[in-house]
Parts: structure tokens; C-alpha cells; sequence
């Protein structure tokens, strides 16, 4: 009953529904993002995908349009790189849900200078795998109950001046997030489960483990139907401590671009964007 009632009386959150996006400034950013996606040929490697939890991610219908040209729209990675540019020094980028990597390549290649990690159940894809120079790599044993049956690992590389880590592990196995223990993340992207239950849970690992810059962004992907309710849980719960000051909800092409119905995508800073 006493949620019901909150549930009424609670103040509506209002998300915009776009950003005022300099045109200038996003035509060179998306030259870069085009120019890297051409780094790569073909983002599928077979013999991983044998091995895969999940084929990457990849749907069948998603697979014929993965090397496909994206076309000149904005897309989610567009937006990543206009608000890191606009806001940040140097940006410390966290991805939940690599996948073959299409996003987080066109991320970490865009600066010549920042931290990224990426966290996916799958391995790292071989083919970008091979644009980084290795460092070194931990392993452990993934908690029993997760549908990752393989070891967990946290492989690091170079990439032109920047640090890349790939965790590879399962967003439930709360253990690999204790590995990241020390991040403070600016920018972070969550694409990975698309259920209203996981992105709570990711939420609540970034505080818990206290992996937020004093000045942060993040973007949700898919916000359609319950994930939405999630999303204003999330700032709910949180305003509070984190003091959020821009909330969106826009629609935006993702990672196969004009081969695919654009994203409803959720954004919020805890400073005015
Ligand atoms: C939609 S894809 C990510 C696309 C990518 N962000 C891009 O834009 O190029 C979702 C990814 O989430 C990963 N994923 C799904 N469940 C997971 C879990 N329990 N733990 C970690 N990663 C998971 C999948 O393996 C898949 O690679």
C-alpha cells in the first residue's frame, strides 16, 4: 500500500529528448568513426564465435549487417565521443557488453590518451584483439553458479598512449567486479544484458565498488518498456547521493547504424551535459 501511494504522489522525472549537437563538431566526429570501423574488414571470427556463450551478442539478423557501412546518421558511439570530447580531459571509459568490439574500437581509437576497460562474458574477438599490444593478463576461477563455465580473466594492452583492459566475465559474478576496484569512471556504457533486473545490479556494483568519477556519465542502451522503469529507479534512488543533473532518453542509431531501427538510448551526468 505505502508504495502504491509513493508510487503516485512522487514527482514525474522529465528526460529530454535530444542534445542541441553542433553540427561542425559531430561531421569530424563521425569521419573518425567511420574511418575506424574501416580498420576492419570482417568483425566475425568464426572459431570464437564456436566458442562463444552467446555468439557475441550477435544475432542472425544483426550478422548480415555487421561489416555493412553505417551510413552518415548519429549513432550511440557518436554521442559517446561528442560528450567525452565536450567534458572530459581525459576520459576513463568503462563498457558493459563489448560484444565483437564495434563500439569499443571506435572508442578507444577516437583519443590518443585515456583508460578503458571493457566487460563482456565472451572472450575478447580475436580480431580486435589484434589492434592492441598485450601486457599481461590475470586469471581465476568464475563463481560456480554462473553460466560462464571457463575461467574469468583481466587481460591488459597498449593502444597508441593509451591502457585497455578487457574483463571477461559475467556481470552477476560479483567477484569480477571487485576487480576493478581502484577505476574511476567517467563515461560508462551499459550493453550488455538489456533486462531491467541486470541494470539495476550493474548500478548497484558501480557504487558499491565505488568505480564513479567525481564527474560521471552513463549511457544505457535499449531503454524500451521495464528497462525505462529501471532507468528511473536508478535516479531515484540516487539523485540524492549523486546530485544528477541531465537526464535523456533519445533515439539514436546503434552499432550497425542505418542497417538497423535506431536505439532508444538513457543518459545521466551528474553534471549539466
Ligand atoms: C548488444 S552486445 C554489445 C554491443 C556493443 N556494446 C557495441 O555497441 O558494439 C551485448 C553483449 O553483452 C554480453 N553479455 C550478455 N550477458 C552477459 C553477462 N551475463 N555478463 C557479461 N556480458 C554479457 C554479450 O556477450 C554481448 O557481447
Amino acid at each position: 500500500m505505502i508504495d502504491f501511494l509513493k508510487n503516485i504522489f512522487v514527482q514525474p522525472i522529465t528526460a529530454k529528448p535530444t542534445f542541441d549537437f553542433p553540427e561542425a563538431a559531430m561531421e569530424e566526429i563521425k569521419k573518425i568513426n567511420r574511418h575506424t570501423l574501416q580498420m576492419v574488414e570482417n568483425w566475425i571470427d568464426e572459431d570464437a564465435f564456436k566458442q562463444s556463450c552467446f555468439n557475441y551478442g550477435v544475432p542472425d539478423f544483426i550478422k548480415t549487417e555487421i561489416n555493412k557501412p553505417i551510413g552518415n546518421g548519429l549513432t550511440y558511439t557518436d554521442l559517446i565521443q561528442f560528450i567525452s570530447q565536450k567534458h572530459f580531459e581525459k576520459i576513463n571509459y568503462f563498457e558493459i557488453g563489448v560484444s565483437v568490439g564495434k563500439n569499443f574500437l571506435q572508442v578507444v581509437n577516437f583519443h590518443n590518451n585515456g583508460q578503458f576497460v571493457g566487460f563482456d562474458i565472451e572472450e575478447i574477438n580475436p580480431v580486435m584483439e589484434k589492434k592492441f599490444n598485450f601486457v599481461e593478463s590475470e586469471e581465476w576461477a568464475t563463481k560456480s553458479k554462473s553460466i560462464k563455465k571457463s575461467p574469468s580473466s583481466l587481460k591488459t594492452y597498449k593502444f597508441k598512449n593509451s591502457v585497455v583492459k578487457y574483463l571477461c566475465a559475467d556481470v552477476w559474478d560479483e567477484q569480477s567486479w571487485a576487480k576493478l576496484q581502484g577505476q574511476k569512471f567517467n563515461m560508462v556504457f551499459s550493453d550488455a544484458l538489456h533486462t531491467p533486473k541486470a541494470i539495476l545490479f550493474e548500478f548497484e556494483m558501480l557504487v558499491k565498488y565505488n568505480l564513479l568519477n567525481d564527474k560521471f556519465v552513463i549511457v544505457w542502451d535499449d531503454l524500451v518498456g521495464k528497462m525505462q522503469n529501471s532507468f528511473y529507479k536508478i535516479i531515484r534512488k540516487y539523485d540524492k547521493q549523486y546530485n544528477i543533473k541531465d537526464i535523456y532518453l533519445m533515439n539514436i542509431n546503434g552499432w550497425v547504424g542505418q542497417n538497423e531501427a535506431p536505439h532508444t538510448v538513457g543518459i545521466i551526468s551528474n553534471f549539466k551535459l
